[in-house]
């Protein structure tokens, strides 16, 4: 089972971060990684909605014998974790972006913790809810800043555009007196040094692709399913495919990708 893939999806290609976090910190093991472009974005979408979507590409994964399915997508950690492990656990190791920061959180000892991302899971609750239950001390507020990914992914990225957006959304008064700020979005480690900034490096600003990297690889290490020996037969699939998702994959990944259409839905 060790040489199995890790399978790994995200609503689009903002899940890259993701990716590209867990080839870093698991360079020996290989990856499938799906895009649901088709039915993106996610974050305005409803549970039921990214519940379903979720359940074809869990499958998907499987028919490519994933040993792990690794939930990058926020919106869909937030609406279908749950659901998955229910219908998967059996057949692989199910995963997501959520748990593996409230853990971190957990030991941190933090009294205000911010959350921001898509309006479904800010509305969700999943990370209050999880915190609070992890760490009752902590306060935690939440703030969905929607308009945060397509500025990313048109490329407003430290500059006028996007110091002006960033600017209004942090100062929103909920987010007064945080000493933690989560990026519950897959795009926003690329621009975590502006949030950082905007905050006076004086704000922990927690990107959750290089903790849950490293949570994947003690876990797969404790079920003794590491491979150290391959990595070299990485798989990209989306479900529609335009030469702007090859762009912006390239930012997210921070390198060349080769993506392949994959139609799962007919
Ligand atoms: N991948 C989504 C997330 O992390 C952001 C993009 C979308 O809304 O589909 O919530």
């Amino acid at each position: 089972m060790n040489k199995q893939p890790i399978g790994i999806f995200d609503s689009g290609v903002g899940g890259l971060t993701v990716a590209h976090a867990i080839k870093q910190i698991l360079p020996g093991e290989n990856i499938v990684y799906f895009g649901d472009t088709a039915h993106l974005p996610y974050g305005d979408k409803s549970e039921e909605a990214i519940r379903s979507y979720s359940k074809r590409i869990a499958e998907f994964l499987l028919e490519h014998n994933s040993k792990v399915i690794l939930i990058a997508c926020n919106s869909a950690s937030a609406s279908a974790f749950e659901y998955l492990k229910k219908e998967f656990e059996n057949r692989a190791i199910i995963l997501d972006v959520i748990d593996p920061v409230v853990e971190y959180l957990k030991t941190r000892k933090i009294s205000n913790i911010g959350v921001i991302g898509t309006k479904r899971t800010i509305s969700s609750g999943t990370y209050e809810n999880k915190i609070n239950k992890a760490a009752p001390s902590s306060k935690v507020v939440s703030l969905a800043t929607p308009l945060l990914v397509p500025m990313i992914e048109e490329g407003f990225i430290f500059d006028d555009i996007s110091n002006a957006i960033i600017r209004a959304y942090l100062s929103n008064e909920t987010l007064a007196g945080i000493q933690a700020l989560i990026l519950g979005c897959t795009h926003y480690p690329i621009i975590k040094n502006q949030i950082s900034k905007f905050f006076n490096f004086n704000v922990e600003v927690v990107d959750s692709a290089r903790i849950v990297s490293i949570m994947v690889r003690d876990i797969l290490d404790r079920n003794k399913l590491l491979n150290e020996n391959g990595g070299g037969d990485d798989k990209f699939f989306i479900s529609d495919y335009t030469p702007y998702f090859e762009k912006i994959a390239r930012m997210f990944f921070e390198g060349e990708i080769n993506l392949k259409k994959a139609d799962i839905w007919c």
